[in-house]
């Protein structure tokens, strides 16, 4: 009988023992385990072996139950430290329970979600009280761990599913199948199995020489276990930003494009920032060495913008009454905020004068001189964007923002008069993190000043507002550094899990 050279080893090699699983026979034949998986099912329908598959849960801690197997449940921390501190009645202030405890950060919340649950004692007013029958040594969870961090099983489901849903444990099922060989498998190989070629790949040559008609072709098997194989994908935050350009498509609004780096001119001086602005100096500014300025301003808006910066626009307004210097508007930086391209946009200067009503949107990277924390980098995304309409209010403006926030699941915007030189009223936004619940800043909005659309030409109203991707991203995720999704700090995991939903 002649059966593919693979075939020959795997059925030997199964002679060999019964019940091997593919590992095992691979490693006897000498073959990859995904050759030996193709020759087993080949082999199978021969009725030369049998196969018998089971399903295998295997249990591993995550890097979180891997930190608390050695230092100890955050609760049972709690719960031994307000012991400790509780004095005859049990009890002691919450913030002195948690200081002795030495539980920091997230850690917090953790021990106080899962102390009453698991019977520690109770939590009432900022008080915790420790129940001195609690027996930490038989917590099951803490063995449940301790075991597992020394290879050792855990049976208790329940324990397993309270372990996982808390981030613990991870379980993941493997297919075992394990091969035997069959009657007729042992009567061919009494008889003599020889190895006949096979091919896995049909080339010019054979075809040319007609040697195709005498060789045995591999056959495909679309069943064997294939690695996991993580591929390149679109990181999250680009993925977002496109879902916020087909949100905003969707509400009507066009986007609008232009440099990263522009000049000054553009990013400020359109915007009624004064030239000696404190955000103009060099702190938050990213120069440009070469070029350094930009030459061709539009002549007639740079003499409106500089009578608006001296003078004002009219009997109810008034300017700076200092010095406005064309040369230091012709700086190029880059661009702190993409209002820069609102301004190229309602200036007529991008796609041409613009009739209202219009809408535009810019989901762009700007560029800040900040001090790196978990809500601060360098670079960020800023959803900009504007309405230009007769009659428009602030209820407008806090009407779309509901509308757009709406749509990624955020429904409690709210809102904080602000400043801003070039809108009048302003509003910063705010929206509440899901882990921390804090309040954290969203974005920055308001109407703009006649200072700011006079010089442009525009004659109804204009709102606009610069919101940060970034931001929207945690209040959607939950994440609480956003280090975790950019630069060589990120959560690789979270990178290649998270999915954002269309
Ligand atoms: N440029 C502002 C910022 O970067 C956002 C904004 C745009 C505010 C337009 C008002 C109007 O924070």
């Amino acid at each position: 009988m002649k059966v593919p050279e693979s075939q020959v080893a795997v059925l030997k090699a199964a002679s060999a023992n019964d019940a091997q699983t593919i590992e095992e026979l691979a490693e006897e034949a000498g073959l990859k385990p995904e050759t030996t998986t193709g020759a087993v099912f080949e082999l199978e329908d021969e009725g030369l072996l049998s196969v018998e598959e089971r399903i295998d849960e295997s249990v591993s801690l995550t890097g979180e139950g891997k930190e608390y197997a050695e230092n100890g449940l955050p609760e049972i921390e709690l719960y031994e430290a307000a012991l400790a501190a509780g004095g005859d009645e049990n009890s002691v202030e919450m913030g002195r329970a948690i200081g002795q405890s030495g539980l920091g950060g997230p850690q917090v919340n953790i021990a106080l979600s899962n102390y009453a649950r698991k019977g520690y004692g109770s939590i009432d007013g900022g008080e915790i009280v420790a129940d001195p029958d609690a027996d930490p040594e038989n917590d099951a969870e803490a063995n449940a761990l301790a075991a597992l961090a020394s290879g050792k099983p855990v049976e208790d489901a329940d324990t397993l599913d309270q372990l996982e849903s808390r981030g613990l444990v991870e379980r993941t099922e493997a297919t075992v199948r394990s091969v035997t060989l069959t009657d007729d498998g042992v009567t061919a190989l009494m008889e003599g199995v020889e190895a006949a070629e096979t091919v896995g790949q049909l080339t010019p040559e054979m075809l040319t020489t007609g040697e195709w008609r005498d060789v045995e072709f591999a056959e495909y098997n679309v069943s064997a276990d294939a690695e996991r194989i993580d591929g390149g994908k679109v990181h999250i935050l680009r993925q977002t930003a496109n879902r916020v350009k087909d949100v905003l498509v969707g509400m009507g609004f066009e986007e609008m494009d232009g440099p990263h780096a522009d000049a000054d001119f553009w990013i400020n001086d359109c915007l009624f920032m004064p030239q000696d602005h404190p955000a103009r100096t060099h702190w938050d500014r990213f120069a440009l060495s070469n070029p350094t300025e930009i030459d061709d301003l539009p002549e007639e808006l740079v003499e409106k913008v500089r009578r608006a910066h001296l003078d004002g626009i009219g009997e109810d307004s008034d300017g700076y009454h200092s010095p406005w210097d064309e040369e230091f508007a012709r700086a190029i930086a880059l661009r702190g905020h993409t209002t820069s391209l609102s301004m190229r946009y309602l200036s007529g200067n991008a796609v041409g004068e613009l009739e209202p009503p219009q809408r535009f949107f810019s989901v762009e990277k700007v560029y800040r001189n900040d001090t790196l924390d978990p809500t601060h980098l360098l670079e960020f995304f800023q959803i900009e964007g504007w309405v230009m309409a007769e009659d428009l209010s602030v209820r407008d403006l806090m009407g779309t923002f509901e509308e757009f926030y709406e749509q990624f699941g955020i429904t409690d915007i709210q809102f904080k008069p602000h400043y801003n030189p070039y809108t009048e009223p302003s509003f910063e936004l705010f929206g509440r993190h899901p882990e921390t619940n804090e309040l954290i800043e969203i974005g920055n909005s308001g109407m703009f000043r006649p200072e700011v659309l006079e010089p442009l030409g525009v004659e109804c109203d204009v709102m606009a507002w610069g919101l940060a991707l970034e931001r929207l991203l945690m209040l959607m995720y939950g994440f609480e550094d956003i280090r975790d999704v950019h630069g060589t700090l990120c959560d690789l995991e979270l990178l290649r899990d998270v999915e954002v939903i269309h």
